[in-house]
């Protein structure tokens, strides 16, 4: 029997989860969704019985299953898409490897009219928030230091302290610094997403009707 690969905190012979393995969603909007998770993730339909679709993008068999329900349900819970921005859960976050994948992927969706709600370099991660066609809300964020150690140094810092939401950033901007051979280094301190002559937005300031 295949064993599971070894996960950071994860130890043998204990009740604790090593990987995300999917998510199930009900909806109304399924042809919607099997577009968009198309190109968002490049996911691919591996059953269709009308009534439940499974999709995946990777290895696993399914990473996305949408249980489609009767339209009239849009109509009788009108608020559903805005409940995350009160209750329940927020997002979901994914790992991209690298910066430049992430805001190479940030231009090829915004060349498809896919935008991210908010764009934030929270001083851990760089992060690039999506809304799927439900109002799922999807983190994708790329790590800013390269170990556990420097991001656990930084959490437990003043900076973080002092602001642990981050600071409000330009994709396009830090693309155009990464093109012009800006290190990650650099590009991961907060500011380096905010275009010369531009407002920082930070922290609390950062949150609004549509970021939160
Ligand atoms: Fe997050």
């Amino acid at each position: 029997m295949a064993t599971l690969p070894a996960h950071r905190g994860v130890k043998a012979g204990r009740v604790a989860p090593a990987v995300i393995a999917h998510w199930v969603v009900k909806s109304t909007r399924r042809s919607e969704l099997i577009d968009w998770y198309g190109r968002v993730f490049g996911a691919r339909v591996v059953h269709d019985d009308g009534q439940v679709t499974f999709l995946t993008w990777d290895g696993e068999s399914h990473r996305l299953a949408v249980v489609s329900v009767p339209t009239v349900f849009r109509y009788l819970f009108p608020l559903a898409k805005l409940r995350r921005k009160m209750l329940g859960l927020d997002h979901i976050a994914f790992t991209v490897p690298t910066l430049e994948g992430l805001l190479e992927d940030y231009v090829r969706l915004r060349k498809q009219g896919i935008r991210p709600v908010w764009a934030i370099n929270h001083g851990p991660t760089i992060s690039l928030y999506y809304e799927d066609p439900d109002g799922t809300r999807l983190e994708f964020q790329v790590e800013n230091f390269p170990t556990p150690e420097e991001t656990a140094e930084f959490f437990a810092g003043d900076e973080f302290a002092e602001n642990p939401i981050g600071v409000n950033i330009d994709p396009d901007y830090l693309l155009s610094q990464l093109r012009n051979g800006a290190t990650q280094e650099l590009l991961r301190r907060r500011e380096a997403g905010v275009r010369p002559g531009r407002k920082i937005v930070a922290n609390k300031k950062t949150l609004n009707f549509k970021t939160l």
